[in-house]
Order: C-alpha cells, then structure tokens, then sequence
C-alpha cells in the first residue's frame, strides 16, 4: 500500500504537469481576450486534477508514457471545467464561489461565462487530438471521452438533477443514475481514456472501466457529504449549497452514515477491479482511491 504523503507527492508532481500544458492551451490560437481571460481564469484556479491525473496513471498503467497522454489528460480538465462554469450559473446551481474564488460569471458575466465553457468544451476536443497515440486508438478515446460529456453522460445527468432539483426525493435508483452520469460517466472516461491510449487488451479497458465507475460514485456521495460537513473555506465552494437548492443528494435520502457505507463500498469496488494489476501505477491508483472518499475538499 503506497503510503499517504507519497500518494499526496505523486499527485501533485502530474497535478503540475498538468497545469503548464493547461496554462499554453490557448498558445497561437486567435482568442478574444476577455474570452480567453475567463477560460483561464477557471482553468487555472487550482483544483484536485483528479480526473487527468487519472487518465494519465491509466495510460502509464498499461504501459503509455505519461507525455504521450498528456494533452488527452489536460482535455478532460478542460472539459470538468467547463462543467464547473456551468453548474455554477444562476440557471443552474446558482454558486458564487468556486476553487476558492468568485465564479467565472460573477467575474465575467453571464454570457462570457456560458462562451467559456463552451469554448472550454470545443478546444478539449482539438486538443485530445493532439495525443501522439495510433490513430484507432485515438478515435476510440475521442469518442469515449464524447460520450461521457454529453446526453448520455454528464450533460444529461446535470439534467436529472436539475429536474430533481426542488422536488420530492427521488428513489435511490434515480439517485444513482444521476450520479453515474453527472460525475461517474467522466471519471470512468478519465480511466477507460488511458487505458485505450496505451494500447491495453480488452480486459484491461474493462478493469479501468470497472474502476472508475465505482470511483466517480465514491467520489459524488463523498462530494454530496462535504457539502454539509465542511466549510466553505475549506471547500472553496458555497457549503450547505445542496440543502439550500433542494437537491436530492445520497445524504438528503439516506443520511449522513449510509452514505458514508455507500462511498467505502464503492471504493472497495474499484480497489476489487485493480486485482490483476500491480506495481507503482496501481498501488497509487489504490491510495487514490482511498483519498477520493476522505479528502477535506
Ligand atoms: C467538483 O469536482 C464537481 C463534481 C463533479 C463533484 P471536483 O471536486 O473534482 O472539483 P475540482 O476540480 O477539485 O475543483
Ligand atoms: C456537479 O455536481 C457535477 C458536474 C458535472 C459539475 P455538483 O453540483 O454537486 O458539483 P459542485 O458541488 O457544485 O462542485
Ligand atoms: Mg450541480
Ligand atoms: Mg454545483
Ligand atoms: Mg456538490
């Protein structure tokens, strides 16, 4: 078992490599300024880097250079972002806080803030194809990563939960579906992406898959929970958020000790689909996995 502090030392390490390709993504692109100020503003605003730090342990995993998956990896975090400047709109979440600063549309405006996401959107794409990968697994990984963030995964579980949202609570079943697609569906591309960029066999993908399916709902109840157990210092997001909308949460169903249950169980899943792999890669993939559900933030 890799301990914390080394877990904690290897995150940060793709955490930065991850942040200077993020901070030239806009390199030698014709970009209205203000357009590309809000972009970066919510890109570089800190943030775990869990999902590229993800995608890139998976490439590495099944045997990928971390460089070779770099600009696939810095995509999803362009993508989770762009989600973030849209959860947050007053449509939606209506959050005037995010990594620890105002939210790109008290910043920006409304309409900038909806262009910045989109543009956030679109660029990953241009730069997911920047991977120096096969061309037949790139465009396995493109059209995964696609799929994940759009109506069958992300874009259509934020819509569950914006119909749920003010409403009665929902069976447990609804509730695990909005979670497996508003934030499972990208995590698990996170994973499934690397693996597909090294080249691994099916029943690798499939195990990468597995994993990150049960790590994204590890990680939604665990986000659920801190929403009303931390503050919002600590977050760097508006706590109490979710009671104050209305939203049906994992804790608002089944409080705050099932869903604690819930989240270890799926974490000893996704420690459960890692079985036939060993080494650096997967034992920080475990500790990742246990810093998923006891992280403050
Ligand atoms: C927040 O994601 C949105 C959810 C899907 C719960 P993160 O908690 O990964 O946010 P950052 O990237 O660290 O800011
Ligand atoms: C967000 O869920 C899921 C996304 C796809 C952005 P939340 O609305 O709970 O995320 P936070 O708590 O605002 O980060
Ligand atoms: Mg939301
Ligand atoms: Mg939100
Ligand atoms: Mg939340």
């Amino acid at each position: 078992m890799m301990p914390e502090n080394a877990m904690k030392d290897l995150l940060g390490e793709r955490a930065a490599m991850v942040e200077q390709t993020l901070a030239s993504c806009l390199d030698g692109l014709s970009v209205p300024p203000r357009l590309g100020q809000a972009m970066l503003y919510s890109l570089l605003a800190g943030g775990k880097r869990l999902r590229p730090v993800l995608c890139l342990t998976c490439a590495s995993l099944c045997g990928e250079t971390l460089e070779t998956a770099l600009p696939f990896a810095c995509a999803i975090e362009m993508i989770h972002t762009y989600s973030l400047v849209h959860d947050d709109l007053p449509a939606m979440d209506n959050d005037d806080l995010r990594r620890g600063r105002p939210s790109n549309h008290k910043i920006f405006g409304e309409a900038t803030a909806i262009l910045a996401g989109d543009a956030l959107l679109t660029d990953a794409f241009a730069l997911a194809c920047r991977a120096d990968v096969r061309a037949d697994r790139l465009i396995r990984a493109v059209s995964t990563l696609a799929l994940a963030a759009g109506s069958s995964g992300m874009a259509g579980g934020q819509q569950w939960d914006m119909l749920y949202t003010g409403g009665p609570a929902v069976a447990l079943e609804e509730l695990r579906r909005m979670h497996a697609m508003k934030t499972g569906a990208l995590i698990r591309a996170s994973c499934v992406c690397g693996a597909i960029l090294a080249g691994a066999d099916e029943a690798d993908v499939k195990a990468a898959g597995v994993f990150g399916a049960a790590l994204g709902m590890a990680f939604q109840i665990t986000d659920d929970i801190l929403d009303l157990s931390a503050d919002t210092a600590s977050l760097g997001k508006p706590a109490g958020s979710d009671a104050d909308r209305g939203k049906n949460t994992y804790p608002s169903l089944l409080g705050m000790e099932r869903s604690r249950e819930l989240a270890c169980e799926q974490i000893v899943a996704a420690r459960a689909a890692l079985r036939d792999f060993s080494g650096r890669e997967a034992e920080f993939l475990s500790a990742l996995a246990s810093y998923v559900i006891h992280r403050a933030a």
